[in-house]
């Protein structure tokens, strides 16, 4: 038959592997991942059956496991602590003791592999008594002021191990701008700060918290965290950030919220984060398990989907699976 008289035909640049290859305008590389790990205080390395695929790791475990992703490209990592009951508590003491899971974590990472980043996350909820991420008031709120105390002493705790980047997650106010005058009142002036800029008050959350036994007791995390239908808010977050010094800011979740990601790439002018949660995972490992999707085809397009929104940097449990993939080529 006769051609259609076509000035245009985008087809000619899908023809072949090649051409694709070469018009591609997002390529994820490992470069962009960070990997998020679980860790505890024992000696077991404990498969999480609530996040299959996931574990529980030993320090000594950890740092394996760390060995191990950044031989395959992982950048960094970050550290998410399970704090024995007997150590929480209302205010959190436990998140600034020098001798605690986390600092002795990021001393023996960084003693085994010096050049991987650790990343901490500074919130309380893991050492809360309540499941909260700051102190909860006599009528049941979480306190500002009195929380961003605390989080300036753990973020000067993990700055004196050695972490790279202090990355708080717990949305009080004026957080990001305390804990730069912390650390930098102490030398700690090359230690950056990754804020949870626009956290979003998500039920994608839950496994994460089954995993670290971090759920609130009482209540829900909404009078912090930021309500879903905002997202002009997270513009305003990401201002405060930057006003406050913020090295980098960061959206979560990441696959229900791309629009919001796409409006502060627009604008930011530091890397933009975003964090693939627990719950993110658990979809697509749940479905791949089932054999209806194909595992490997949605983390890589669920990856690639994000940072076409606009992240930087991508926060994955799929970080060192698709940093494999990713090493091994496809086409
Ligand atoms: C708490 C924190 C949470 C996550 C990271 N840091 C849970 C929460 O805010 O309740 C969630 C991560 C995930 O679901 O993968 N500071």
């Amino acid at each position: 038959m006769r051609p259609l008289d076509l000035t245009a035909r985008p087809r000619r640049n899908r023809h072949s592997a090649g051409i694709r290859a070469l018009v591609r305008e997002t390529v994820l590389t490992p470069d962009d991942l960070l990997l998020p790990v679980f860790l505890h205080d024992d000696a077991d390395d404990v498969p999480l059956t609530s996040m299959p695929g996931t574990t529980r790791w030993s320090i000594p475990g950890l740092v394996a496991e760390v060995g191990r992703a950044a031989a395959l490209g992982i950048r960094g990592v970050v550290l998410f602590p399970k704090v024995e009951e007997a150590d929480k508590s209302a205010d959190g003491a436990e998140a600034a003791n020098p001798d605690g899971l986390v600092p002795r974590a990021i001393a023996a990472i960084k003693d085994a592999h010096p050049d991987v980043l650790v990343v901490t996350d500074v919130a309380l909820d893991p050492y809360s008594s309540a499941g909260h991420d700051g102190i909860v008031g006599p009528d049941g709120r979480v306190l500002n002021d009195e929380t961003v105390e605390v989080l300036v002493r753990q973020a000067l705790t993990h700055a004196r191990a050695g972490a790279d980047v202090v990355a708080p997650s717990d949305m009080m106010d004026g957080r990001v701008g305390a804990i730069r005058a912390g650390l930098d009142g102490e030398g700690f002036t090359t230690t950056s700060i990754m804020a949870y800029t626009a956290k979003y008050a998500s039920a994608f959350y839950g496994p994460f918290r089954g995993a670290l036994d971090s759920a609130p007791k009482d209540g829900d995390k909404k009078g912090y965290q930021m309500d879903p239908g905002n997202a002009r808010e997270a513009l305003r977050e990401y201002h405060l950030d930057v006003a406050e010094g913020a090295d980098a800011v960061m959206v979560k979740p990441a696959g229900p919220y791309l629009d919001v990601i796409r409006r502060i790439a627009e604008v930011s002018t530091l890397p933009v984060a975003a964090y693939q949660v627990s719950g993110e995972y658990l979809m697509l490992k749940a479905a791949s398990a089932a054999g209806w999707l194909d595992e490997r085809e949605v983390i890589l397009e669920t990856l690639t989907g994000i940072k076409r929104a606009g992240a930087d940097v991508i926060l994955t449990y799929f970080a060192t699976q698709a940093a494999e993939w990713l090493t091994s080529g496809r086409g």
